[in-house]
């Protein structure tokens, strides 16, 4: 048997959670609603909600008579709403289509309203022994953790591999599936905890990669952060030879050293901009347009003014000159600057 499994079974007869009321039953109604019950929520809020539940609804059918307003009312204050009108709606599909009784696929139970991957393969290993892999957000920090894994777990293919890793690593036979899938979700909920995990209670310490290189802290790594993009004034300045006013960039920032359109910062508009650096008044704004680019940690608006400049003098400003259309070829620019030079 291999390690994890072998090392999660054996934790869990001592260790891991027993007595839960959906424990005492292989009942697949219960389980489902149990695993309906506990997507996003911790075990103690359920509780209660599980009880009242199954009191009132003791079976399937009693569920799918009731009216969504009944089911609504005991769910309130379970939140994330969505997962009692998709109860009511399977306890419906599965009275009508499947005769009351609970699909056992796999593929029959992911089709069901409310019913995922991760929670489709809970009930197939709890109520029904398959050897099917489950991936909830406890149990993708334990397989992060012990494997290591520094990127972000929603990332579409982080998530492939782990799923790979879930299958990979479950029990080699079926007869202990239901006490290893109750136990990598136990572990995941009181060992292996987001913040302070116990990992010297851990019963798989020995070959966690995050334990051994003191990774826990940083592992799960965050979603990374969504960066609003900044929004910059240029100038796309042009006489009446068919000249572009162009700048020379700062060493410092983005594109050092490339030539570019002016940049309107600290001024209160461009054309207070204008009359400052090219001592004019004589300039015509044609058309406002905007360009959009994206560098590896930031977005960039490139919002600019396209003007016609009849007469002006640059006022001394070093590391500004006009340059001829033709010679723009030859210089060194952005791409970005390029790409809105050549619409014109
Ligand atoms: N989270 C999802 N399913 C669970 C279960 N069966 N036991 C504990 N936590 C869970």
């Amino acid at each position: 048997m291999g390690f994890i499994s072998d090392q999660l079974i054996k934790w869990h007869k001592i260790s891991g959670r027993h007595n839960l009321p959906w424990q005492n039953t292989k009942d697949p109604y219960f389980v489902w609603l149990s695993e309906v019950m506990l997507q996003q929520t911790q075990v103690n809020t359920v509780l209660p909600y599980f009880k009242k539940f199954t009191k009132k609804f003791s079976s399937i059918d009693l569920l799918a008579s009731a009216t969504e307003e009944e089911v609504l009312e005991l769910w309130s204050g379970l939140g994330y709403y969505a997962r009692a009108r998709n109860l009511h709606k399977t306890a419906i599909i599965i009275t009508e289509n499947f005769n009351g009784i609970f699909p056992s696929s796999c593929e029959e139970l992911l089709a069901l309203p409310g019913i995922g991957r991760s929670t489709a393969g809970a009930i197939s290993a709890i109520a029904f022994k398959k050897r099917k892999p489950i991936l909830d957000g406890n149990v993708k920090r334990v397989f992060t953790r012990y494997f290591g894994i520094r990127e972000w777990a929603g990332k579409i293919s982080v998530e492939k591999n782990l799923w790979n890793l879930a299958t990979k690593n479950l029990p080699e036979t079926t007869t202990h599936i239901h006490t290893y899938t109750q136990a990598l979700m136990d572990l995941g909920a009181t060992i292996c905890k987001r913040s302070q995990p116990l990992c010297n209670h851990c019963p798989l310490q020995e070959h966690c990669i995050s334990f051994n290189k003191n990774w826990t802290k940083e592992i799960p790594i965050s979603r990374p952060k969504k960066f609003l993009p900044t929004n910059e004034i240029f100038i796309l300045a042009i006489d009446s030879n068919d000249h572009f006013l162009l700048n020379k960039r700062l060493t410092e920032g983005v594109w050092p050293g490339l030539w570019s359109m002016p940049e309107v910062r600290n001024f209160k508009s461009s054309s207070s901009w204008l009359k400052k650096n090219l001592t004019t008044e004589n300039f015509r704004v044609i058309k406002e347009g905007i360009y959009k680019t994206s560098f590896t940690h930031y977005k960039l608006n490139i919002q600019y003014q396209h003007i016609i400049v009849h007469s002006s003098k640059l006022n001394k400003v070093k590391n500004y000159k006009w340059i001829n259309k033709n010679n723009i070829k030859n210089t060194a620019l952005p791409s970005p600057i390029r790409k809105i030079f050549s619409t014109l």
